[in-house]
């Protein structure tokens, strides 16, 4: 059977770098990121990819300069207002995973009714991990199934992925970071059990098309076993 990517998950790594190459400040790689999301958007749903989640910032990235974690959220709320129209014309449904309740409420008010209003598009969901962690998930599913009343009894892989952020999405099934890092950097911890995980050097602002074809490429190469041998799965794709 043909390897299908219904979800692909990136960590957009590398735009520091990026921006220090050129001599620019690191809001400026920040800024040229941006312009690679948008692309790789487009890329991805008209690759016929069903949900798409980017991770934008981290539950530690927090511990970075103040000046550059208010320049990130400047950067995303003029991300939100200048893309909009071209968010709601592509059909993006658009979500968030993580702790919002951080952000500023100006911030977090305008990310919520975007959220709102795309939620009648359905050519691609687009999931933005903003203030996300995947140990800090995992307490908050916790919390959540604790809250819900459920028994102990109840407890199963299935319930409690119920009670996470992603609890209405597939697994992902590519991973792809960028950037050159191999690590995963608290990334949808539970989420990623059997995912492929591909890492590249490119650095984000410079991920394009070509590039998300070639991970694609490699994906296809793989064979995914969930634990079986490979006759096993072999004897599954001969008819
Ligand atoms: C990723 O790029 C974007 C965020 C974490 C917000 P970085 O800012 O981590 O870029 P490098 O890794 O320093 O080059
Ligand atoms: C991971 O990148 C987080 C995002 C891309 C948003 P980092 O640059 O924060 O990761 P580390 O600190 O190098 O592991
Ligand atoms: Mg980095």
């Amino acid at each position: 059977m043909e390897n299908r990517i219904d979800h692909l998950a990136i960590i957009m790594d590398g735009n520091g770098r990026w921006a220090k190459g050129r001599g620019m400040p690191r809001l400026g790689g920040h800024e040229a990121g941006t312009r690679a999301a948008r692309k790789i958007v487009e890329a991805s749903k008209d690759r016929g990819i069903s949900y798409l989640t980017l991770y934008a910032f981290s539950s530690e990235n927090w511990r970075r300069p103040k000046e550059e974690v208010e320049g990130l959220f400047r950067i995303l709320e003029s991300f939100i207002d200048r893309e909009i129209d071209r968010l709601m014309e592509g059909g993006v449904h658009l979500n968030v995973i993580g702790d919002l309740s951080k952000f500023p409420d100006v911030l977090r008010e305008k990310i919520l009714s975007t959220i709102e209003k795309s939620a009648v598009n359905s050519g691609i969901y687009l999931n933005i991990a903003l203030n996300y962690g995947g140990r800090d998930e995992i307490l908050r599913g916790v919390r959540r199934f604790l809250e819900s009343g459920a028994s102990l009894a109840g407890l199963s892989e299935e319930s409690f992925s119920s009670c996470l952020d992603t609890s209405h999405m597939p697994d992902p099934d590519l991973l792809i970071r960028t950037g050159g890092e191999w690590r995963i950097s608290n990334f949808l911890l539970w989420q990623l059990a059997y995912a492929e995980i591909y890492f590249t050097d490119i650095l984000w602002p410079d991920f394009d098309e070509k590039a998300l074809d070639d991970a694609i490429s490699w994906f296809a190469t793989r064979q995914r076993r969930f634990g079986m041998t490979p006759e096993q799965i072999e004897g599954k794709d001969t008819p």
